[in-house]
């Protein structure tokens, strides 16, 4: 019964390997899949170990007529200009049907620019408002290998990947949708085109920037880290109402104190009396006021005034009730004494 199992396996297994070497093709490819530049050089070599009566190369370029002499025969495009080549090795061997193998082959071009925009272009940005970015990848193949990637500075925002099977070079446009804040004033944005082809394509994957970066310039209004700030007079007092705005703000002062306008972002003085002072900073965006709260260290000095009197009052008190009690004592021991 377990022997019977044992030589139907054997059998079953004898069947797969036969099938299996009627679909196998005795034709080995080396390298077994090619990436090349367009306008590059491929060589690829084909050979057998079996007896044949013709082995040869079809392709749509460079074919390699069929030789019967030989086991080894090499496919060479110096210069490949198509796109779509599809070569394949085949053999006429002396036992069995004509069979081939096909040569997987890449032809890639870089990019012949790529750039970056705005659309609708309304320069300079404002803060919290949404704007769209444009990139453009012209002549690029094949576009299922190009990853399309958004910087600002050097920090990665987004990136894109493209699933077209087409083959020849195509433009290709990416856009990104931004809400600039007031950090990203000054920023640079960027978009970068690789070409990533695997480990038989070219290494590092190329890769090509945007020709001229996005520098941004945004308009945001003054914002006051504090609105209100106390400060006790001293010698010298300083209200800075200096804040970050863009464009740099205008500044004016009011108070009850003031009777001259002033247009500084900070006041030094000595001689500023006690008060409010508001400040209004001011650009085109908008405007934010702060409140210095001036105070006099007078107060304070009342405070010590009262304070040395009463104890000095104290102690006067104290030395009195002293003295009158050790002359009345004195004048008991004195009554004593006499007795
Ligand atoms: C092709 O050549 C290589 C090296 O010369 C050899 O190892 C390989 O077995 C050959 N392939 C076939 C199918 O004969
Ligand atoms: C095969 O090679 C021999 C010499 O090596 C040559 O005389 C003959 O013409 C060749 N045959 C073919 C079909 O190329
Ligand atoms: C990032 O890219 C993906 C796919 O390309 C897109 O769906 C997404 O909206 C993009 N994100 C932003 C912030 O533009
Ligand atoms: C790509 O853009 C270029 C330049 O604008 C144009 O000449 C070319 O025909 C475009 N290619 C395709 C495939 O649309
Ligand atoms: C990065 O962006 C900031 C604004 O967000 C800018 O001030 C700075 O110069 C940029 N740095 C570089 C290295 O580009
Ligand atoms: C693209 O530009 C950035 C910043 O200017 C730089 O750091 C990077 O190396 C450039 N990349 C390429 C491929 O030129
Ligand atoms: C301050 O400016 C206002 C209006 O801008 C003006 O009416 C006022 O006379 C000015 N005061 C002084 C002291 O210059
Ligand atoms: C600050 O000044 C601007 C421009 O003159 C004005 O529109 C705004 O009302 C002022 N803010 C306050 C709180 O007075």
């Amino acid at each position: 019964m377990f022997q019977h199992l044992i030589v139907y396996l054997f059998a079953v297994s004898q069947l797969v390997s036969l099938t299996g070497a009627q679909d196998e093709c005795p034709l080995q490819l080396n390298p077994q899949r090619v990436v090349v530049r367009y306008g590059g050089s491929v060589a690829v070599t084909c050979n057998t170990s079996v007896a044949h009566k013709g082995i040869g190369w079809e392709a749509s370029e460079r074919l390699v007529p069929m030789t019967r002499n030989q086991s080894l025969i090499t496919w060479r495009v110096s210069e490949l200009t198509e796109w779509d080549i599809n070569p394949y090795c085949y053999i006429n061997p002396n036992k069995g049907a004509q069979c081939q193998i096909e040569l997987p082959v890449t032809v890639y071009k870089t990019p012949d620019s790529v750039s970056i925009s705005t659309v609708i272009h309304t320069e300079p940005m404002k803060e919290g408002q949404q704007y769209e970015l444009q990139c453009d990848v012209h002549g690029v193949a094949p576009v299922q290998y190009l990853t399309v990637k958004w910087y600002k500075n050097q920090t990665l925002l987004n990136q894109t990947t493209f699933s077209d099977t087409i083959e020849t070079p195509v433009n290709k446009t990416v856009t990104l949708l931004i809400r600039p804040d007031r950090a990203d004033d000054g920023a640079q944005y960027r978009c970068e085109a690789e070409l990533d082809l695997g480990a038989e394509g070219p290494q590092p994957p190329p890769k090509i920037n945007s020709t001229e970066p996005l520098n941004v310039e945004v308009y945001y209004k003054p914002r006051h880290s504090s609105s209100t700030e106390t400060i006790i007079k001293d010698d010298k007092v300083m209200l800075d109402c200096t804040v970050k705005a863009n464009p740099a703000p205008d500044y004016t002062w009011s108070s009850d104190h003031l009777n001259l306008n002033i247009s500084s972002s900070v006041i030094k003085s000595s001689a500023l009396s006690p008060g409010k002072y508001t400040c209004n900073a001011t650009n085109t965006q908008g405007s934010d006021i702060k409140v210095f709260i001036v105070k006099s260290t007078g107060t304070r000095h009342t405070f010590w005034t009262v304070l040395i009197v009463f104890l000095l009052l104290v102690t006067l008190i104290v030395i009195i009730l002293f003295c009158f009690f050790s002359s009345f004592l004195m004048k008991c021991c004195d009554i004593n004494t006499l007795k």
